[in-house]
């Protein structure tokens, strides 16, 4: 048989409807300046899409800063990995900044989350050592988990019995191979907006060993006092042993950083492989993401924006008897019911008659029966955006409530 023929003739789930998705509902393309209003198919629509929490992606000074950096080093500079020939005083002054930002000694950057939040499972546990995670876990933490050649248990999601269960589990086998446990959660999990129950994860090293890795990329920057994440709107940052954020989302850029005790960043200094086998962060993206912390460092008044617009519309929503689940962050799901072309009919009529572009989730990332709409608030947004989306809202729920959505005419599903 060949390997092509065999890939190709089952493309896999989440290119069940390619032909019909391509371009519209799979792969659409979001044009011009990167703001609540972008260009789609040639028409303005108010944009719920996009993880640009602190509307930073449009700052004027971001946007200076990293056209001044490009201008001033290219995307070349530094050359080479991190330990060989690709560090600079700005990649060393970026981890200063951000160790104080995230109240942690010491910081590693990492090029890309995903492929970080892999490495760094794969540096620090051996065949002997146990991982216990949440089943609800992003699809870096999963795969890190499947690179891992001991044992894993994974427990039921933010549920802290069946995580004590499996940590009881974890502990009598690493007391027999004599290895340790590692316990890996999201501060927020980026679905749901759930945030990941840290303050109870925490009470539970009282009376098992193990080290907390948390995976905060939709939490820092927005949650927290001063922005630090999770971990601090929870009270425990201290706790947590690694603290893990990508710079795609609050931050509105690309790169990543791990935090925690001066002598564990060393450690994965000197193991973690995505990063001593790859080229470091280009200049450009460094100096950018110093300016950004800046931001978020000494203008409060921005998360403060992006929690009234989180506010409204969550509250708007949920007055409006919508089901929102059980969100504790800015990540707002929109749960209704109905079959995935039912959701198609749907998504599309939001598009074309109501001018709204936001992300939609279908089985089988979702059970069957579950359309869920995943809107992201960001402070660039404004109360104005928050009712005109209300209002459509009500009108796409009843719309689908009567049956409309089952008629064909409703949207054209070949529409490329
Ligand atoms: C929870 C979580 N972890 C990690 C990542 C990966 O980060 P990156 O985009 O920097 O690879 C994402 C998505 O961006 C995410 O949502």
């Amino acid at each position: 048989m060949d390997l092509f023929e065999k890939l190709t003739s089952n493309m896999g789930p989440l290119a069940l409807h390619a032909d019909a998705a391509k371009g519209y509902y799979t792969f659409p393309k979001l044009e011009g300046e990167i703001s609540p209003r972008m260009m789609f198919n040639g028409k303005e629509r108010l944009t719920w899409s996009l993880n640009n929490y602190l509307g930073l992606a449009n700052h004027p000074e971001v946007r200076k800063a990293d056209a001044d950096a490009a201008a001033a080093y290219g995307l070349a500079y530094p050359m080479g990995a991190r330990m060989m020939s690709g560090n600079s005083s700005n990649h060393e002054l970026l981890e200063e900044e951000l160790s104080k930002f995230v109240q942690k000694e010491d910081t590693m950057l990492l090029n890309f989350g995903y492929q970080g939040v892999l490495s760094i499972i794969d540096a620090i546990v051996d065949r002997h050592d146990v991982i216990v995670y949440d089943a609800e876990s992003h699809a870096c933490i999963i795969d890190g988990v499947r690179l891992h050649q001991g044992k894993r248990f994974v427990y039921a999601h933010n549920d802290l019995e069946n995580l004590e269960k499996q940590l009881g589990r974890a502990t009598k086998l690493a007391e027999k191979t004599g290895g340790a446990i590692l316990l890996i959660t999201e501060g927020v999990f980026g679905m749901s907006g759930n945030q990941g129950d840290l303050k109870g994860i925490v009470a539970l090293k009282k009376k098992y060993n193990f080290r907390i890795f948390v995976d905060d990329a939709h939490g820092f920057g927005t949650l927290g006092k001063t922005g630090a994440g999770a971990g601090e709107e929870q009270g425990v940052q201290d706790e947590i042993d690694l603290y893990f954020s990508t710079f795609a989302k609050s931050m509105a850029s690309i790169g990543a950083f791990v935090s925690g005790d001066k002598k564990i960043i060393d450690y994965l200094r000197y193991n973690t492989r995505s990063q001593i086998f790859a080229k470091s962060l280009p200049m450009p993206l460094v100096i950018g993401a110093l300016k950004r912390l800046e931001l978020l460092r000494t203008k409060p008044e921005i998360k403060d924006n992006l929690w009234k617009v989180v506010d409204a519309l969550q509250g708007g929503l949920r007055k409006e008897g919508f089901n929102i689940g059980t969100t504790k962050s800015c990540v707002t799901p929109v749960i209704l019911n109905g079959t995935v072309e039912e959701a198609l009919h749907l998504i599309h009529d939001l598009r074309e008659n109501y001018m709204i572009f936001c992300s939609i989730v279908v089985y089988p990332v979702v059970p069957k029966g579950i359309i869920m709409l995943r809107l992201i608030p960001t402070a660039a947004h404004s109360l104005a955006d928050v009712e005109e989306t209300i209002i459509a809202f009500g009108a796409i729920k009843e719309k689908l409530a009567n049956g409309e959505y089952q008629k064909h005419e409703v949207a054209d599903l070949s529409l490329g």
